[in-house]
């Protein structure tokens, strides 16, 4: 598949991209600096495109088979931006998706995206962004996967991870083992039409997403 990267500079996008230097499929990574080109290059993406989710992103999708969002407003931005890029870019790349001819997509999404009354305030927002964005793609008739992270660190990956549908209980996991999930879920047809939560566990990764 030739998949592209939506977040691409981002923490989990750099680590997804160099996970995909094992896998059969090429990577375009999409960016919105052209200077994060050589960067992104020299860890494995295949192509660079520049695009903005607040904009048109038809040329970055032209002729992808999957498409990773794995974008953020990030922390420490206002609501706006929260509404801006977590709710309202992620439903305009999900539909381009659709024109595209695009048939698989995997949404990163966030653990409390369905609950987001059982998050505290200041999260509220955020969490109903990002289940809007998962509601609106599990309608968008593309071969989607939803992957919940729990609060995401920079620990070392450690191969091995907790997943269902609801895990019932708040945690990590490092931004390694999310990009693996990624890298590994893209060939589990088994995930399509799915969304799953993860958190650090026991279980290797493979043998976790079989389970779905
Ligand atoms: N933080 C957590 O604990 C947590 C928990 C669960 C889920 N998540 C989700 O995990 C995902 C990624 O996390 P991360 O740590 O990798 O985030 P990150 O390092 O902040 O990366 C986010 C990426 O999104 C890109 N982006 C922002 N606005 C954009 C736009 N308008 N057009 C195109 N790209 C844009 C940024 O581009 P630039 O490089 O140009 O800034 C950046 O590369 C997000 O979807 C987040 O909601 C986070």
């Amino acid at each position: 598949m030739h998949v592209l990267v939506v977040g691409a500079n981002g923490q989990i996008g750099r680590r997804f991209i160099h996970a995909m230097q094992h896998s059969q499929h090429t990577v375009r990574a999409m960016v919105r600096d052209a200077d994060q080109s050589a960067r992104l290059e020299a860890i494995g993406a295949n192509e660079v495109v520049v695009a903005d989710l607040e904009g048109d992103c038809r040329s970055a999708l032209a002729g992808c088979d999957a498409v990773v969002f794995t974008a953020g407003s990030g922390a420490h931005t206002p609501p706006e931006k929260t509404e801006d890029i977590d709710r309202n870019g992620a439903i305009s790349i999900i539909d381009q998706a659709v024109s595209a001819g695009v048939r698989r997509f995997l949404m990163v999404s966030a653990i409390k995206a369905d609950t987001p009354e059982k998050g505290p305030d200041k999260m509220l927002h955020y969490f109903r962004a990002k289940g809007a964005a998962d509601n609106h793609l599990r309608n968008s008739g593309l071969e989607y996967t939803i992957v919940r992270p729990g609060k995401l660190t920079n620990e070392d990956g450690t191969g091995h991870v907790d997943i269902a549908k609801s895990l019932n209980r708040d945690g990590e996991i490092p931004r390694a083992d999310v990009a693996e999930v990624l890298v590994m879920t893209l060939d589990s047809p088994n995930t399509v039409g799915r969304h799953f939560e993860l958190l650090s566990g026991e279980t290797p990764i493979d043998k976790a997403l079989l389970g779905i």
